[in-house]
């Protein structure tokens, strides 16, 4: 929708990569996969090996998630507040939150983050040298570090900031188009635009009168843009596949882009995920772009501009048209080091983010950490894309927990993992490991560096399960059960490649689901587990709505699960995102914060944010007494909710008035 600047805030997550005319390493791969959505795959068996009964099972007629539920061992936690009703204004302009409970905006695009930061201007003439210090746009996913003497005191808040919004230029951004087609950027506004991208790292504390407050000019305090120094770490690093004319040696890399949801590990570093980095990138050479697999798949753009941005009309590593006039021709690998998970300790201003290969490359949501009996340490992530996967990464080496310093090469060795889901309630976890299951020179992989840059064509040989976009992955502390949002899927039932399955059960889903899953004896290194559907989102079963846009939910409805986080206490927080301004979702209002049961179900609304914004990013200090969230591109003029100024992306602390935990 429109602000009143008449400057339209978009929301870039709605991708439509679509898989079913995508490419393939080869034919032999294209045919692969239609052959096994149409039942066909036993035909192929000895040259399939392992995973081909597991693919047949894909194209079951399924109607309803009959799955058997997974035994839970808890009672429920305690959900104390009275519910907030739907907002339905289309002029809704604040927060909203349960009665009894305080919610304000704590850091908004512009703010400052970095010592010699400027305030924000609220015309948006701050220059590209100035954002690179302040806050940038549509903070994401997000997570607290506490400081040990004081962890409900005193911490480092880290936020990614996914992409840029038209309200970060003055007027929106210019584009110019030549005789040839192609439009144009100006250069300070690129720049601006890869300013505001990245993460950022700040100090808070809570001051005398016990208030959170941002600490100024700490040394904590950080920015990472679409141009900071990172390494390349793991399998991929260092090959011919990741070398561009930049970097000769494929381990260095400038920037991070798209950064969406995230993780945290139990040795204290922050993952940073990098989702629709496609969009940044072009390839012209049609010829070129047909036959290489880590563009097609992934959804570059072949046209005259890259699908989004047009940063490479001013910078060159943004085109990725192969050249002969340069080393490594030019940038067509720079795409192939996007789409990885990046991890930095935040308590270390100056270390070097790393880009972790060993967990492959996708349009990575999240990376959600568990951690087993025995110190096993899976990450988990959804590639959110219509008919895409779920992985999972489990790590060659243990975790101590008497003894967390771990190697700072601890996640470059280890599995790549991506799920298949049977129709009776199992699943299994399929490796993603060069030599197996297909995964050959036959079918044009020639070594793990291969498999794990084109992890969506290796995972499409497995035949793994595509899903209703995978959004976020929540661990349950109580029951190291696993959650993941499915937050919809207009093509679902529709497209070929994507048929009607138990865990995508709804034809053309506009509201998605939440499915939740156990791994064999709750050990993150299993490759067996079960699973069901925890909750259909969707307009009550009593409305008139067609059969696929009723939902199940006991209690609050909803749409469109995106953010997904456990409390301490497992209470299970559900965030939404979907477009309000479409007609098919005015019944839900603007976007909310929920607050689930994972034993009853019982689901209840806790927050509705303003007209236009997703919700999103959510973290809080280990006594539950302190969380934040994220507004993301709020359309009207939140956090000022005056009606006129510029609006700003906004992480909010919520706290209760009695100061007790959160969501009791
Ligand atoms: Fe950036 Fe799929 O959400
Ligand atoms: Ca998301
Ligand atoms: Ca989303």
């Amino acid at each position: 929708m429109s602000n009143n600047n008449e400057l339209p805030v978009m929301d870039i997550d709605d991708i439509p990569v679509n898989p079913s005319t995508n490419p393939w390493l080869s034919d032999v791969i294209a045919n692969r996969r239609n052959l096994l959505k149409g039942g066909l795959g036993l035909a192929l068996g000895g040259f399939l090996g392992g995973s081909l009964s597991g693919c047949a099972k894909t194209n079951e007629t399924i109607h309803e998630a009959t799955s058997p539920l997974v035994p839970l061992k808890n009672v429920s936690p305690k959900i104390g507040f009275t519910s907030v009703a739907i907002q339905h204004a289309v002029d809704f302009d604040r927060v909203l939150v349960a009665d009894g409970y305080a919610a304000r905006a704590f850091f908004s695009w512009g703010d400052e983050v970095v010592a010699g930061a400027v305030p924000w201007k609220a015309d948006a003439s701050n220059t590209w040298q100035e954002q690179q210090l302040q806050a940038g746009q549509n903070h994401d996913g997000m997570a607290y570090f506490p400081f040990a003497d004081a962890p409900n005191e005193h911490g480092l808040l880290v936020i990614n900031h996914e992409y840029t919004n038209p309200t970060l230029h003055p007027n929106g951004p210019t584009e110019t188009r030549d005789a040839q087609g192609v439009l144009h950027r100006p250069e300070h506004e690129v720049l601006k635009e890869q300013a505001a991208h990245g993460v950022s790292v700040i100090e808070i504390k809570r001051d005398q009168e016990n208030q959170w407050q941002r600490v100024k000019n700490s040394l904590f305090n950080r920015r990472l843009t679409a141009n900071t120094p990172m390494g390349i770490a793991g399998p991929a690093a260092g090959t011919e596949h990741l070398k561009t004319a930049q970097d000769p040696t494929g381990t260095r890399v400038l920037g991070t882009l798209n950064n969406c949801s995230m993780g945290k590990t139990p040795w204290g570093t922050y993952l940073i995920c990098e989702e629709n980095w496609n969009n940044y990138f072009v390839n012209r050479d049609s010829a070129d772009w047909q036959q290489r697999v880590s563009h097609k798949r992934y959804g570059i753009s072949n046209g005259v501009n890259s699908s989004k941005y047009y940063w490479e009309t001013v910078d060159p590593r943004f085109d990725a048209t192969p050249t002969d006039k340069q080393y490594f021709k030019g940038f067509v690998n720079e795409p192939n080091r996007f789409g990885w998970v990046v991890e930095f300790d935040p308590f270390n201003p100056d270390s070097l983010p790393q880009k972790r290969t060993a967990l492959g490359r996708y349009a990575r949501e999240c990376a959600t950490v568990m951690v087993g009996d025995d110190g096993e340490v899976a990450i988990y992530s959804g590639d959110d894309t219509r008919g895409e996967y779920i992985y999972k990464f489990v790590a060659q080496e243990r975790f101590d927990k008497t003894n967390p310093k771990t190697k700072s090469d601890f996640l470059d060795k280890g599995i790549l993992y991506v799920a298949l889901f049977h129709a009776d309630g199992r699943g299994e976890w399929l490796p993603l490991v060069w030599g197996e299951r297909g995964l050959t020179a036959r079918n044009g992989f020639m070594n793990q560096a291969d498999v794990l840059i084109n992890a969506r064509a290796a995972a499409d040989i497995l035949g793994a399960t595509p899903m209703d976009r995978p959004e976020w992955v929540a661990v349950d502390p109580r029951t190291r059960e696993l959650y993941v949002t499915l937050t919809n899927n207009i093509e679902r039932g529709i497209k070929v490649d994507q048929p009607l399955d138990t865990a995508n059960s709804r034809k053309e889903n506009h509201h998605g689901q939440i499915l939740r899953w156990a791994e064999k004896n709750s050990n993150p290194a299993a490759t067996e587990f079960t699973w069901e559907i925890f909750l259909l989102a969707g307009d009550s079963a009593q409305t008139s709505v067609p059969e696929n846009q009723q939902g199940n939910i006991i209690g609050d409805m909803f749409s469109c699960p995106d953010g997904l986080w456990f409390d301490a206490d497992g209470r299970l927080w559900i965030e939404t995102d979907f477009d309000d301004a479409e007609d098919v979702y005015q019944p839900m209002g603007c976007n909310q914060l929920l607050c689930a049961d994972p034993v009853s179900r019982n689901v209840k609304r806790f927050l509705v944010g303003p007209r236009g914004c997703e919700i999103t990013g959510l973290t809080g200090t280990p006594d539950g007494k302190s969380l934040w969230l994220n507004i993301q591109h709020p359309g009207i003029s939140y956090p000022a909710s005056d009606g006129k100024t510029r609006p700003r992306s906004t992480t909010v602390l919520v706290t209760k008035n009695d100061g007790g935990v959160i969501g009791t």
